[in-house]
């Protein structure tokens, strides 16, 4: 019988995406003979279902252009915005699975987008999941389709904002994104040679990275590139945060503790990456001038690179080969030069890859001379 299957792809986009639509269309449909349903803006398109036939020329001419032709959304099956309330829609979502006669769900994106299709594995679907997300931050694989793009995009921009720091003589901040892990920072600023690169991970002392500019002031190096993820966050703020819950948990009791403690973990989270603190206070420090640029989208839009586009093929073609052998409850990880392996869900659902403090990059920055903010 002719297996039916449906693709969707969730979270934030990444270049890359219909590379692996592509991917997995083409073989599922071409060597296994298999039915391929699009859904529309991510799980929102199962609710009720809106829906794309990937197969024929849709196909075409996709590989190099970026976003989704599916489009996304941040929506979860159990956490849907439905007449502008968040439902739990876990429910809907089976329904169409079953209603549909579908034999599996593939799901591409990050975080989010593995931790629903792990809700929905739970709930009794086929579910089969790839890696795509710009920040690299997934357990159980070395790579992720976008993380190459990405990073090109960042290095390149730190490459410009080289020249004009250094006509006006400037500190430059380049934010970069990453809420939770440092790897696009780390490995733009490397390949664009940041003088100072600041990631989650290894939480900064302003101190620290005015003594790295005023030696270079000292060594006729008048301008100064950081790289900072957005997620960076100073000692001082963690140990202003660490404190407030311990006078919290001395004061308070009860709801009014944990109501005091949740709030104070949200403004903590909002104090990361707060680049326009980080200028004026190096700017008031150094007495030099200090700008910002947020790389923001920039990083995600765009035509994938041809690494990006390579992997996605790989990974695309191994989903549909996958789900032919009956692979279920797995995402497929990329390990070494380009193995591709499925690991089961519960291993990546809920887990972030951050960048080990040990790691070469951050080794290899520093004996460059790199200021990593400690
Ligand atoms: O997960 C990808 C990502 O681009 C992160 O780097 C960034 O923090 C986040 O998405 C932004 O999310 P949104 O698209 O919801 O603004």
């Amino acid at each position: 019988m002719t297996k039916k299957i449906g693709i969707l792809t969730a979270g934030g986009d990444a270049p890359g995406l219909n590379a692996v639509l592509r991917g997995v269309g083409k073989a599922a449909h071409a060597m296994y003979g298999m039915d391929v349903i699009g859904f529309q803006d991510g799980f929102s398109g199962m609710v009720p279902p809106r829906t794309l036939d990937l197969e024929g020329s849709i196909l075409s001419n996709i590989l190099t252009s970026g976003g989704t032709i599916l489009g996304t959304s941040r929506d979860r099956p159990q956490a849907m915005l439905v007449d502008g309330k968040l439902q739990d829609c876990t429910g809907e979502v089976v329904k169409t699975y079953r209603d549909m006669g579908l034999d599996a769900l593939v799901c591409l994106g990050g975080n989010d987008a593995q931790e629903s299709a792990f809700h929905l594995m739970q709930n009794g679907l086929n579910v089969i999941t790839l890696p795509v997300t710009i920040d690299n931050d997934l357990v159980e694989t070395d790579t992720t389709v976008g993380f190459d793009t990405a990073l090109e995009v960042a290095a390149e921009a730190i490459d410009r904002l080289h020249t004009t720091a250094s006509s006006h003589h400037r500190i430059i901040i380049v934010e970069v994104m990453g809420k939770q892990t440092g790897w696009l920072t780390l490995g733009a600023g490397i390949a664009g040679g940041a003088d100072v690169i600041l990631i989650p991970e290894l939480p900064y002392d302003e101190q620290s990275i005015l003594k790295a500019i005023e030696e270079r002031s000292q060594a006729g190096k008048r301008f100064s590139i950081l790289a900072v993820s957005e997620g960076a966050v100073s000692k001082d703020t963690i140990q202003f945060f660490e404190q407030a819950q311990k006078t919290n948990q001395r004061l308070r009791s009860g709801p009014d503790r944990l109501k005091v403690a949740s709030r104070l973990d949200q403004i903590e989270q909002r104090s990361a990456g707060n680049t326009i603190h980080l200028a004026n206070q190096l700017e008031k420090l150094t007495g030099m001038n200090a700008r910002i640029t947020i790389l923001g989208y920039l990083q995600r839009g765009g035509t994938p690179s041809a690494t990006d586009r390579v992997l996605a093929t790989q990974l695309g073609t191994a989903c549909a080969a996958a789900i032919e052998a009956g692979r279920f409850g797995v995402m497929l990880g990329v390990h070494g030069a380009g193995l591709i392996e499925p690991v089961p869900l519960e291993q990546v659902s809920g887990k972030f890859k951050t960048v080990p403090l040990d790691h070469p990059w951050i080794n290899g920055a520093r004996m460059v001379g790199t200021n990593m903010g400690d």
